[in-house]
């Protein structure tokens, strides 16, 4: 059991450590704080926080900027978030053409609240606008890749292979 709060100690200190040197990287480059705080979301999971705190301490701003930065943008969680994100577009032409209903069956078939993370930790819920697939409504998105055309019979299919 010890052993193993120490090396979970270690792996955040290795992704601590990452993040500085990411921070040195971009020391006064401009625009430089969305870059350092994308990173290091990429690196942590998310920004607690301790880490934003950590942030503006090893870059020297104040930690108002840093958490404005972050909850300004969609993008930047506070919360840890899945392994997969889903996102279900919700824009006009994927809602007419079937979007809600993707949200309900995701909803009730993954057991977790708009903006929720499933249970096990394997995927972050959210709905999007637009995601630039409008001629092949109703989108979703899962990580980076657009699904086109989706049903929840094909949700289901897709979601059997993650
Ligand atoms: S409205 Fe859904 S992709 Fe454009």
């Amino acid at each position: 059991m010890k052993k193993k709060a120490t090396c979970e100690a270690c792996e955040e200190q290795k992704k601590y450590d990452e993040i500085r040197n990411i921070i040195d990287l971009y020391r006064g480059k401009e625009g430089s704080l969305i870059q350092v705080l994308h990173t290091a979301q990429k690196i942590y999971g998310y920004l607690p926080h301790e880490l934003q705190q950590f942030i503006a301490d090893t870059m020297n701003i104040p930690f108002s900027e840093v958490s404005g930065v972050v909850s300004f943008y969609s993008f930047f969680s506070v919360q840890p978030r899945g392994q997969h994100t889903i996102r279900v577009c919700l824009g006009t032409a994927c809602y007419v053409r079937g979007g809600k209903k993707l949200v309900e069956h995701l909803l009730k078939t993954l057991n977790v609240e708009l903006g929720g993370t499933t249970a096990d930790g394997k995927y972050t819920f959210e709905v999007a606008r637009c995601i630039g697939a409008c001629g092949l409504a109703p989108a979703i998105m899962i990580d980076d890749v657009v699904y086109k055309q989706m049903t929840p019979t094909k949700l289901n299919a897709l979601l059997a292979k993650f």
